[in-house]
Order: structure tokens, then C-alpha cells, then sequence
């Protein structure tokens, strides 16, 4: 577990930013989550640049699954980057959100026939089909803009990723040994409008297994190089939570993709990224409050105002992420290992088992949970138990604003359905 100094203000390190807007942020209704566009910016800004090296035409999707937030759309698309969405719920919400249609790829298995209607309705950027029922669907009410991706699934998972989306098991995209009879399918349309799409799984950090699966996938498909022009490659561009894992390589990975599409003839296809964790993770921190502390000098419990309701991800994916204490103005030299637990009425709802916290620790103080800013609230089960949303707020320009609405309750949203 990565813990931060008694002595170094955590959040104030995290926002590279005067006292003042620290003095700020203690007055907010935790549980909260907070984005910092500075954050933001370097991550985004890093991945663009390291991709850019792939090829002389790339283009990157923000994936909305890992932060929806309205602010967070903006800032993706301030960027450039355009946006994936997965369901009708996030085609909606991101045309709302100011998304243009020619600028969202659709993908995700198991699509209704209403939410293929709609994409083509709207002729959006694109579509990648997850099997023969989707693209035979999409091919029969095209409407001769939407770029058609077929998913391809490999036959072997990646090894040692626990997010892998590849292998014979997996629900996603149509086997890759059935690639050719797809694009057959595809006879009719211009090859403009055919794309390749494939993403082997997420968090991954290891450029040279990427690069090999990429190799290995990218061979395959040149065979049919005549049958489309784009090549959707996914993404799952890792990050490192805890002090264990190292960051991903990107200029390698990036470097060396190019020189695997030039291998192949491939470096006149227009290439596609993916990427919601590298973008928004580091750029967010969620914050509660400590409501009890009991235990001794030796063993602390401490009870926070926020749980897994609001930030499942730790819980879910039993992951480690930096969690550091915030005390302004106090400091005790000696450390207790702590449990730090949400209010939720079962054991699961526990963000460390054991984390070094100073001893003088108490009630009303402040947790501050790091790299929370992809799949924080997007991936909480916001019902249980029927506590209040987090609130979220922006730090941008030296200032802070609360973006969500306020007063806007669970047992609100819940009673509406009854
Ligand atoms: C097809 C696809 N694209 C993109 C993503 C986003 O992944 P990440 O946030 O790890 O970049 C996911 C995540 O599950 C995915 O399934």
C-alpha cells in the first residue's frame, strides 16, 4: 500500500497547487470525488503524443465507461479525442453531453435492435459488430455512412492479464478464424466504410507482451488488407495503482506498433485507440471524511462516510490504490496500522486492510483515495443501501466547482421507478 509522508500534504502534492484551494477542498460535502484538469491534461496529453509516433493518421476514443461525468466529457473533447460508448444509455448521454455523431464508435456484445437503429440513425462515426446476428443487422438497414468494425476475438487470453478479452471462452467479437467470411458479408460496401477491430483486454502494462499479440492479430488480418481501411487496435492502456506495478511503456509500445504495421503494409490504414484508465484515473481522488475512530495505539479501525457504494473499484477488483491521510496542519511522527472501512452494512465495504496512518488520527479528518478517476462512480452500485450520490467536483485555473447537482438523492432516483 503506498502511503504518503505524515509531513507532505498528499492532495496538495496531487493538485501542485497553493495552500488556498486545499483550505477549499476541506469544505466540501464528502463523500466526493474531485478531477483536476491538470491531471487530466498531462495523462491525456501523453497518451496523444506517445500514439501519435503509431502512424501518420491515429485517432484515440475516450471509452465514457470509465468516468461519464459531464466535465470529464468536455475536457475529452476539448482534447480531440472522440468517444466510445457501449450502450444506449451512453449514445444518449454522450450526444448530450455535445459529442457530434460522426465522432462516437459503438461497440459492446449483445446489441439490441433498437440501439443499432439508433447509431444508424444517427450516422454515427461507427459500429463494430460483435457477431454474425449484429452485423448481419447492421448490413441490412446500413445507412451508408456508419463504418462497419468487425470484432475480432483471438483464440488465447493474454498472459497474465486478470482483464484479458480474448480466448474461446470469451463473449466478444466473432472468432478470428471466421474473419474472412465476415468480410465477405461486407462484399457490397466500399472498403472505406470496413474496419478491423480487436481489444485483447484492459489494464495492461507490459509493451512487449502488447506488441507481440499485436503482431501475431495484425499478420492474420493483413491477409485482407484490400477489404478495409481502418483498424480499430482497442487499447487497454495500463496504469501502475499500486507501488508494485511499473508504468506502461508507451513511447515502445508506440514505436514498435509502427514498425509491425510498416512490416505488414499496413501504415496506410487509419488507426484507432481506445483509452478511458489512462485518461481519466490519475486525473481524479475520492475523498471521505472519517465519521469514527475506535482501536488502540497498536490497531486503528476508522469508519468513513463514503463506501463502496461510491468507489466499488476497490472491493470489485481487490486493487491497491495510493490512500493517504490529509492533515493540513498536524503531523504525528508514528504511524498505526489502520482499516479504513465505508458505512456499508457488510465486510466487503473496506478501502485498506492495513494502512499506515498517524497516530493522532481523528474524527472529521480526511481520506483521500488516489487514481480514482476512471471507474470510480461509473462502476459503484449507487442503490445499496440508499445512502446520498457523492458529490463531484472540478479544480481548473486555481479555482473549484462542484459539478454535480445537488440534492439529487438516491431514494430520489429509486422512488421514481415505483
Ligand atoms: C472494448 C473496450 N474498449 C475500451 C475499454 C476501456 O478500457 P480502459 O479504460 O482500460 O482503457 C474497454 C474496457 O473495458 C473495452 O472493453
Amino acid at each position: 500500500m503506498n502511503v504518503f509522508s505524515p509531513t507532505e500534504n498528499p492532495i496538495m502534492k496531487w493538485l501542485d497547487s497553493d495552500s488556498g484551494l486545499v483550505k477549499e477542498l476541506e469544505k466540501i460535502r464528502t463523500p466526493a470525488y474531485v478531477y483536476s484538469y491538470r491531471k487530466f491534461k498531462e495523462g491525456s496529453a501523453r497518451l496523444a503524443r506517445a500514439l501519435s509516433q503509431v502512424s501518420s493518421s491515429v485517432s484515440v476514443f475516450y471509452s465514457m465507461k470509465a468516468n461519464a461525468a459531464r466535465t470529464m466529457m468536455k475536457w475529452t473533447r476539448e482534447a480531440h479525442f472522440m468517444t466510445e460508448v457501449s450502450s444506449i444509455g451512453e449514445l444518449r448521454y454522450a450526444m448530450k453531453s455535445g459529442q457530434t455523431a460522426d465522432n462516437i464508435l459503438l461497440l459492446g456484445p449483445g446489441k439490441h435492435e433498437e440501439l443499432m437503429d439508433l447509431a444508424l440513425e444517427l450516422h454515427i462515426f461507427g459500429i463494430a459488430v460483435e457477431s454474425f446476428r449484429e452485423l448481419s443487422y447492421v448490413t441490412a438497414n446500413h445507412n451508408g455512412k456508419t463504418r462497419i468494425f468487425i470484432r475480432i476475438n483471438a483464440d488465447r487470453n493474454v498472459p497474465g492479464v486478470t482483464e484479458s478479452m480474448f480466448g474461446p471462452e470469451s463473449k466478444f467479437g466473432i472468432d478470428v478464424s471466421r474473419l474472412g467470411e465476415a468480410l465477405e458479408k461486407l462484399d457490397g460496401f466500399d472498403s472505406d466504410l470496413v474496419g478491423i477491430h480487436y481489444y485483447m483486454g484492459s489494464q495492461l502494462t507490459d509493451h512487449e507482451t502488447m506488441l507481440s499479440f499485436h503482431r501475431e492479430i495484425l499478420t492474420y488480418v493483413a491477409r485482407y488488407r484490400d477489404r478495409f481501411n481502418s483498424i480499430d487496435m482497442g487499447g487497454g492502456f495500463g496504469i501502475p495503482y499500486s507501488e508494485n506495478e511499473h508504468e506502461l511503456d508507451l513511447d515502445a509500445f508506440a514505436t514498435g506498433l509502427g514498425k509491425i504495421l510498416s512490416d505488414l503494409s499496413l501504415e496506410d490504414k487509419y488507426i484507432y485507440f481506445e483509452s478511458g484508465r489512462y485518461i481519466a484515473a490519475d486525473a481524479g481522488v475520492f475523498l471521505t471524511r472519517i465519521m469514527d475512530v475506535k482501536g488502540d495505539d497498536h490497531r486503528k479501525v476508522l469508519v468513513t462516510d463514503g463506501g463502496m457504494n461510491d468507489f466499488m473499484r476497490i472491493a470489485f477488483m481487490k486493487e491497491h490504490h495510493p490512500i493517504a491521510h490529509v492533515i493540513p496542519d498536524r503531523s504525528s511522527s508514528k504511524m498505526v496500522k489502520s482499516v479504513i472501512s465505508g458505512p456499508l452494512c457488510t465486510p466487503l465495504d473496506c478501502f485498506a486492510t492495513s494502512a499506515l496512518i498517524p497516530a493522532d488520527v481523528k474524527e472529521g479528518d480526511m481520506i483521500a483515495i488516489f487514481k480514482a478517476g476512471a471507474y470510480g462512480l461509473t462502476l459503484s452500485p449507487v442503490f445499496f443501501l440508499l445512502h446520498s450520490l457523492p458529490s463531484e467536483y472540478a479544480v481548473r485555473d486555481g479555482g473549484i466547482s462542484e459539478i454535480t447537482r445537488k440534492n439529487l438523492r438516491t431514494e430520489e432516483i429509486f422512488s421514481s421507478l415505483y
